[in-house]
């Protein structure tokens, strides 16, 4: 396909079954609750989309977008929250949903943000977890549900992007790097 697409790690039917396991986990834990997702742009809207329709329930889908800062501090996290948000959260069970665990920053900095608007409760979901060398510096905290964990490698696919590219690869792929 491309030199940049390297081998498959997570196969598209693979992921769909964990999806399915993940929509009745959390059809279990939220029963009787109405929840409000946040769903953090870009790199989650596929695994988003697939993950509500495997979860038929009463909720409220919202949108944070997170950018990472090149040549800035590492781990500088940007954060656009959309007005609505403070409307909707206070007294709500929030659930954050996100493509992948790396170093946890973008996740905690999703997570200052929404405990700022008054969250009834708040509780953390990502596609994918790296199992990293290097110890995550606290206070991060781990997801609540884990898709599936993975190498410390960089991956492609599923809606995670390398430069912008493969988001809508079916499947997650290592990233090929050019020699
Ligand atoms: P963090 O290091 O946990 O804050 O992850 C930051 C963001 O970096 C994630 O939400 C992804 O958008 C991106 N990211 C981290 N690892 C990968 C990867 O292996 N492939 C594609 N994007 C990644
Ligand atoms: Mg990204």
């Amino acid at each position: 396909m491309s030199e940049e697409v390297g081998e498959i790690l997570i196969p598209s039917d693979r992921i769909a079954a964990r999806v399915g396991e993940l929509g009745r986990l959390l059809a279990d834990a939220y029963t009787g609750r109405e929840v409000v997702v946040v769903a953090v742009m870009k790199g989650c809207v596929l695994f988003l989309a697939d993950l509500v329709r495997a979860w038929p329930a009463a909720m409220d889908i919202e949108f944070v977008t997170a950018r990472s800062y090149e040549g800035t501090r590492p781990g500088d996290v940007r954060l656009t929250l959309p007005p609505e948000l403070a409307e909707v959260v206070p007294g709500r069970p929030v659930l954050i949903v996100d493509d992948i665990f790396d170093t946890g920053r973008t996740l905690s900095a999703v997570c200052r943000q929404i405990e700022t608007l008054g969250a009834a409760e708040l509780k953390t979901l990502v596609l994918l977890a790296k199992r990293r060398a290097a110890p995550r510096e606290p206070p991060i905290r781990r997801p609540d549900w884990v898709g599936f964990e993975i190498e410390d490698r960089f991956v492609i696919g599923y809606g995670l992007d390398y430069r912008g590219r493969w988001r809508n690869l079916p499947y997650v792929a290592a990233l090929r790097q050019k020699p």
